[in-house]
């Protein structure tokens, strides 16, 4: 049998997102295909698989802001599906894909392992971050939310870019969508 503290340690590490591990592969996956300093097709200027360029578009200024997914356009285009510019442009990242990017930006976005993790700037805590899920409203337009609280008929959702939350009219979803927030509430 496995020892408390082991289990813990395991639960300690669980939520780190490690560049090389767990945010490298999703790049490769979905973004290098149009942004590799390999293949030499740079759109908008961005490449993923040279992390020296990269780099350069970490910073309180760039694409990539350590410690806030909210500040970051990269974060935005990823998580908003109805960004005109959202990437990749067919079609979404999972939402546990834009979920471990959003972890590796709030914790700094460092592309060396074991890097100090940064609390996050705007002071959210992870509980006021709830997972992010797909939302889909009568229209067939989808938003992705985490699930905070039903609240009379509207279901509350938090953005992900930047943690507002809203009220969306649960008559406005599609059934699918209307049973997941009244699962979520359980
Ligand atoms: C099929 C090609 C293609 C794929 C795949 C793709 N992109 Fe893009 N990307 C583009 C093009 C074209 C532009 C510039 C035009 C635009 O903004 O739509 C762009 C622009 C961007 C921009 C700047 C957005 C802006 O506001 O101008 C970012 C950031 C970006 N991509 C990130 C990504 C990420 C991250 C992925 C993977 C998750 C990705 N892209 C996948 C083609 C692609």
């Amino acid at each position: 049998m496995k020892s408390l503290p082991f289990l813990l340690a395991i639960l300690g590490t669980a939520t780190a997102a490690d560049f090389k591990k767990d945010i490298q592969p999703i790049f490769e996956k979905n973004c290098y295909e149009c942004h590799s300093e390999k293949t030499g097709k740079k759109k908008a200027g961005y490449v993923f698989d040279d992390l020296e360029t990269l780099k350069l578009d970490i910073n309180p200024k760039g694409a990539i802001v350590p410690g806030s997914p909210a500040e970051s356009h990269l974060f935005i285009v990823i998580s908003d599906a109805n960004h005109e510019a959202h990437m990749p442009p067919k079609e979404s990242l999972t939402d546990s894909q834009i979920e471990k990017v959003r972890e590796w930006i709030t914790e700094g976005a460092s592309l060396v392992k074991d890097a100090p993790k940064l609390k996050p700037v705007a002071g959210l805590a992870k509980k006021d971050l709830p997972p992010i899920m797909t939302w889909t409203n009568f229209e067939g337009k989808k938003i992705k939310a985490g699930f905070v609280r039903l609240n009379g008929d509207s279901v509350i959702l938090r953005m992900p870019a930047n943690a507002q939350e809203i009220a969306y009219p649960m008559n406005k979803l599609d059934a699918a969508s209307q049973q997941q927030a009244r699962d979520s509430a359980q």
